[in-house]
């Protein structure tokens, strides 16, 4: 059986996702372990539910950044994962621990990159009056937000929309795609080549797979 390791920082329902996906049989491995930064994430709650080991690493522990993701490198590797995923971890990583994981780490980002990358994407996509928004899988590169993307999902923005009605209706799109594409990494058919992503043996364009 193959090993994921999750890394929350909230909520963890892109977690619950891929916990239920686990379960149904829909991804053919397990989580093992899932770390959180904030020791109050509902995501470790989440992780202890399903019979995951759920631990809290304290940046507050550690003099640097790159003191505490060699910690946090050191506890993931203990469970041996095959794919370590990214979900709602708030955290900027450093260049060590990417490289650590490169290949098989992945993020799901709220916006149709490479637009918004960063913090508060709903409510730029408001701002610039966009008629869609929505959000990517993609492998993790050194670049914030800025590696290969796998699949995108789009959602309408309607007028009345706030960044709480639009980020609904974005983590519903996010909760279908991040299991499809954790199972194609799992079942080898996706990979990260010369940092492109390749799925199936074909490179993808810009926006990943389904582009138009
Ligand atoms: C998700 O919308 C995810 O795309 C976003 O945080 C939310 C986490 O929700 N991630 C980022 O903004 C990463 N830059 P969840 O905790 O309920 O899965």
């Amino acid at each position: 059986m193959k090993n994921i390791v999750v890394l929350v920082s909230g909520s963890g329902s892109n977690l619950q996702a891929i916990l239920d996906a686990c379960e149904n049989k829909v991804i053919d491995a397990s989580v093992a372990a899932v770390f959180s930064n904030k020791s109050d994430a509902f995501g470790l709650e989440r992780a202890k539910s399903a019979n995951a080991a759920a631990h809290f690493v304290d940046p507050k522990a550690f003099e640097s950044r790159e003191h505490f993701d060699q910690e946090l490198m050191n506890q993931i590797d203990r469970y041996q994962p095959d794919l370590v995923i990214l979900a709602g971890y708030m955290r900027i990583l450093s260049a060590d621990f990417v490289r650590h994981y490169q290949g098989k780490m992945l993020n799901i980002h709220p916006s149709l990159l490479p637009k918004y990358p960063g913090l508060h994407t709903h409510q730029r996509a408001i701002d610039a009056k966009d008629s869609e928004h929505g959000t990517s899988v993609h492998f993790v590169t050194e670049e914030l937000d800025g590696g290969p993307v796998i699949l995108q999902a789009k959602v309408p923005v309607f007028e009345d929309d706030d960044p709480q009605s639009l980020a609904s209706r974005v983590l519903v799109q996010e909760h279908q795609i991040y299991p499809l594409v954790s199972q194609w990494f799992i079942e080898g058919r996706l990979n990260m080549i010369d940092g492109k992503a390749v799925l199936d043996g074909k490179e993808l364009g810009a926006h990943g797979y389904a582009e138009e």
